[in-house]
């Protein structure tokens, strides 16, 4: 089945055709995982769900919101008590170091505060999807840098005893992706792979057993060929399917197969 583990269809982007983009979805017969930034794109993500069945949602506040709001646990809690389980994903969390400058102009904070408090709020989610047993989706981003990002990912989440979720749009090495999967998360690759030029991503999909794999759009952002330039949507993401297929030397029936049970079986859809 064709799965896209992480869009954002509850974005501003879609607010004048979201009807028809939600019908291009429905007409693919495939699966939605929607993905919140904040407290109100959350909020969004779970109505979304709530009403169309074959979307789900993942609520949390994105490293780069940190200073945006407070990450209020018990807001969040309630939002997964709401959602008749609907609610499958904590997320998305985890570490962007290439947006540090923002906190750093906008609210005053050094390198070493904003880290501490992208941790604190990532903490907080992981402690979240235990107690709610929910999958978590784990956003990465290197500075320009700074290339600690992973790193310091793969730290936290095996120092939180951590194993079970996606590192939604991988972004970092080879080496750095071996160790992911063997604290036992997947890795979700978007429409970059149909346009990147530094061989890394392919090399890491050559490599990736196949029941660690997910695909993914990222929408509205990471449109692939052949719509680059576009505003990204759900339906798009068999590009995704038939790039990864084509390097693992594979049909791409037989990718979205894979990646749909691997989505269905790490997020528990119904
Ligand atoms: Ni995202």
């Amino acid at each position: 089945m064709l799965i896209d583990s992480h869009a954002h269809l509850n974005f501003e982007a879609y607010k004048d055709d979201l009807s028809e983009v939600i019908g291009r979805c429905l007409q693919e017969k495939m699966k939605v995982i929607n993905v919140g930034a904040a407290y109100d794109t959350s909020l969004k993500a779970v109505n979304l769900a709530l009403a169309e069945p074959s979307f789900h949602s993942s609520i949390g506040l994105h490293p780069i919101h940190v200073y945006d709001e407070e990450f209020i646990v018990e807001n969040f809690q309630d939002l997964i008590k709401s959602s008749k389980g609907r609610v499958v994903a904590m997320g998305e969390t985890g570490f962007d170091y290439f947006h540090l400058w923002q906190a750093l102009e906008k609210h005053d904070k050094s390198v070493e505060e904003v880290k501490a408090k992208q941790a604190k709020v990532f903490k907080a989610h992981i402690k979240l999807a235990k107690e709610n047993n929910l999958a978590l989706i784990v956003h990465g981003r290197n500075g320009k840098e700074d290339k600690t990002a992973y790193q310091d990912i793969y730290k936290l989440l095996k120092d939180e005893g951590a194993s079970r979720g996606v590192i939604h749009c991988y972004g970092g090495n080879l080496e750095e992706a071996k160790k992911f999967v063997e604290l036992g998360f997947y890795l979700g690759f978007t429409g970059i792979v149909t346009f990147d030029k530094t061989g890394v991503l392919e090399e890491i999909i050559k490599w990736i057993p196949e029941d660690k794999m997910l695909i993914e759009t990222d929408a509205p952002y990471l449109t692939p060929v052949p719509y680059r330039g576009k505003r990204n949507e759900p339906s798009y993401v068999k590009h995704v399917a038939e790039k990864i297929a084509e390097i693992k030397n594979k049909s791409v029936e037989e990718i979205i197969e894979i990646t749909g049970n691997n989505a269905i079986k790490l997020f528990g859809l119904k």
